[in-house]
């Protein structure tokens, strides 16, 4: 008699399940880590134990102003992903894991945990979505309360380093605006990073951000306000589709913002062509999405794939560069691609003849 087991997989398949179990497990635990590393991040754990060293869970709690029953199973469960340690009996510290969560943190690890909470969000509504086909548009970002703020923080941690190490020295636009200062608009801003940025680098420059999120837009004020950069710097709620100011613009900034709004191109990219001042330039930031598919295997990839399923949910996809330089020639500007971050990422300038 045959076991029923073996009937469903066959003496050789055992191996072969028995490792995929092992690997999945391992991925399952790497998940389940990120989880609670966002728990600490999204309620300042991370942050308060490292102020105050070493500390018993109702003191952690008390510090960070949170519940002490949930921050007592929260220790423990960071305690067992070693994100904290045991100081003496019943009182912790951070790990260097734990500290790397650390927000403030340079290099911080944060990003992962964000990225890990929101894409279990994104899946659990592709999942439910699917078979009606509904695509409920950018809502769905704001769906989960304790994600929202850390949305921002969590772009200007992965892209905020490349601007400055990389774009800013290899995209010839950003060299000249450098030089001239100007006027540049940031059309679906986030928090603002991206400005703040620039204008650091650039002391004579101004700058106006734009963004369909209030929270986005109150965090860009609140920042640029931190950095003094408050008085170049102004933020406003808006809709791209409505974008207009009367004065005309050197640099049009869209980053990780066209593919929200590619449906609607031809309008958002008249609004490019109409703002710019002659010699000025849009300078697109986008993922790039490869030509082949077996490139979405390679592990620096993998990401983008899923997120272009997310983005799906939210009425969205991603773009070749391609597509995007024949749309700036359409209109009327002088394309120009460049790819960064070892390809994965692409700018594209059109820049409107001087
Ligand atoms: C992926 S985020 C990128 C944010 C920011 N540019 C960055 O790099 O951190 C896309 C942003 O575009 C904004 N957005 C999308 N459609 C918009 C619209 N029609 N009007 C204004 N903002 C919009 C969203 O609110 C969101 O902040």
């Amino acid at each position: 008699m045959i076991a029923s087991s073996q009937r469903i997989f066959p003496k050789a398949m055992a191996t072969d399940i028995d490792s995929l179990r092992q690997d999945i497990m391992r991925r399952a635990q790497a998940a389940v880590s990120l989880d609670i590393a966002y728990i600490g991040v999204a309620n300042g754990l991370f942050a308060a134990l490292d102020e105050i060293g070493s500390a018993s869970p109702s003191r952690l709690a008390a510090q960070a102003e949170m519940d002490d029953a949930y921050v007592i199973r929260w220790c423990d469960a960071a305690y067992a992903f070693e994100l904290i340690d045991e100081a003496v009996d019943g009182e912790f510290q951070l790990t260097p894991l734990g500290r790397a969560f650390m927000p403030e943190q340079p290099g911080t690890l944060m990003p992962f945990a964000v990225q890990s909470m929101l894409s279990s969000h994104m899946s659990e509504r592709a999942a439910g979505l699917m078979r009606s086909g509904e695509r409920p548009g950018e809502r769905v970002l704001g769906e989960r309360e304790t994600i929202l703020p850390w949305f921002g923080p969590m772009l200007e941690h992965q892209f905020a380093p490349l601007l400055e190490k990389q774009v800013v020295d290899q995209v010839p636009t950003f060299r000249a605006v450098d030089e001239r200062g100007g006027l540049a608009v940031d059309l679906g801003c986030g928090n603002g990073w991206y400005l703040r940025t620039l204008a650091r680098r650039c002391p004579h420059l101004r700058g106006i951000g734009l963004d369909g999120f209030d929270e986005n837009i109150s965090q860009a004020t609140r920042l640029a306000e931190q950095e003094e950069l408050d008085k170049r710097l102004n933020f406003a709620v808006g809709d791209i589709h409505n974008f207009h100011i009367e004065e005309p613009v050197d640099l049009i900034s869209m980053n990780r913002a066209l593919h929200h709004v590619w449906d609607e191109k031809e309008n958002v990219f008249r609004i490019l062509r109409e703002h710019l001042r002659p010699g000025g330039a849009a300078v697109i930031w986008e993922p790039n999405w490869p030509a082949r598919r077996s490139d979405l295997r390679s592990p620096a990839r993998r990401g983008m794939a899923f997120q272009n399923l997310s983005e799906h949910v939210q009425g969205n996809h991603f773009l070749r560069p391609e597509e995007i330089a024949e749309q700036f020639r359409a209109a009327g500007l002088e394309p120009e691609v460049h790819f960064v971050a070892d390809g994965r990422d692409v700018i594209v300038t059109g820049t409107l003849a001087a």
